[in-house]
């Protein structure tokens, strides 16, 4: 199996494991990625049964209703009962890095909103230490030479990523050589620098299951 039929046979599983929040009429937040994509495909086929979703893009506002499925404002939902989204890498305990698409502030608001948070990755993904993957930070454009300086002094190397505006106006940095022990306290450090409007750690709301694509199959994982 390679990669992409990894992000495939995990995304037709957390089907499976939505399923009766589908046909009881929930409303499904969902992820913005790759992974995610094959996700909104396959939710197409019950696109007759859904309420509705929440999405964490433009990009997957765009996808859903180009399958006809119904985009919510998430301000009329009240509580999302399931949202289901990729990652860049994730621990044992379900920590992640998460953003590589810059939709970490979307993603983060539509897990905050919701009940059960279900993470599909393939096994590339699975980390012993988050930080490998470069992380990803939303900053307001003007503070985005004072975030950096900030982000050097708390151990890291951040890069503007260039020519990338996010559907919140804003840019990104990504971090470099950041290995991250203690995941929740850097979220929380990264947080309250002026500035930033939201980081890719997702420690403080980790996902509650991981699905995990590997040659031999689906591993389901809990922290
Ligand atoms: C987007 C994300 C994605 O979930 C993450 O980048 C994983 O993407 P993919 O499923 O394409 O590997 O956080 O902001």
């Amino acid at each position: 199996m390679n990669q992409d039929e990894m992000k495939r046979a995990v995304a037709a599983a957390a089907i499976e494991e939505v399923k009766n929040s589908i046909l009881d009429g929930e409303i499904i937040g969902i992820g913005t990625g790759s992974t995610a994509n094959h996700f909104i495909d396959l939710l197409a086929d019950y696109k007759q049964d859904i309420r509705g979703t929440v999405a964490s893009s433009e990009a997957s506002a765009n996808r859903l209703r180009g399958h006809g499925i119904e985009v919510l404002d998430l301000n009329s939902t009240g509580s999302i009962a399931v949202y289901v989204d990729g990652a860049d890498e994730s621990n044992e305990r379900l920590e992640l890095i998460k953003g590589g698409g810059a939709a970490l502030t979307r993603e983060k608001i539509v897990a905050a909103a919701s009940q059960r948070f279900i993470c599909i990755a393939d096994e590339s993904k699975l980390v012993n230490q988050l930080g490998a993957f470069p992380l990803p930070v939303e900053v307001i454009p003007m503070a985005r030479s004072y975030v950096a300086r900030e982000l050097v002094k708390l151990g890291g190397n951040p890069v503007y990523r260039e020519g990338v505006t996010t559907d919140n106006g804003n840019i990104i940095l990504d971090v470099y050589d950041f290995m991250i022990a203690t995941p929740m306290k850097t979220e929380e450090q990264i947080n309250n620098i002026t500035g930033v409007v939201c980081n890719g750690l997702f420690a403080l709301r980790p996902a509650d299951v991981l699905l995990l694509g590997t040659a031999n199959g689906v591993k389901t994982l809990k922290p």
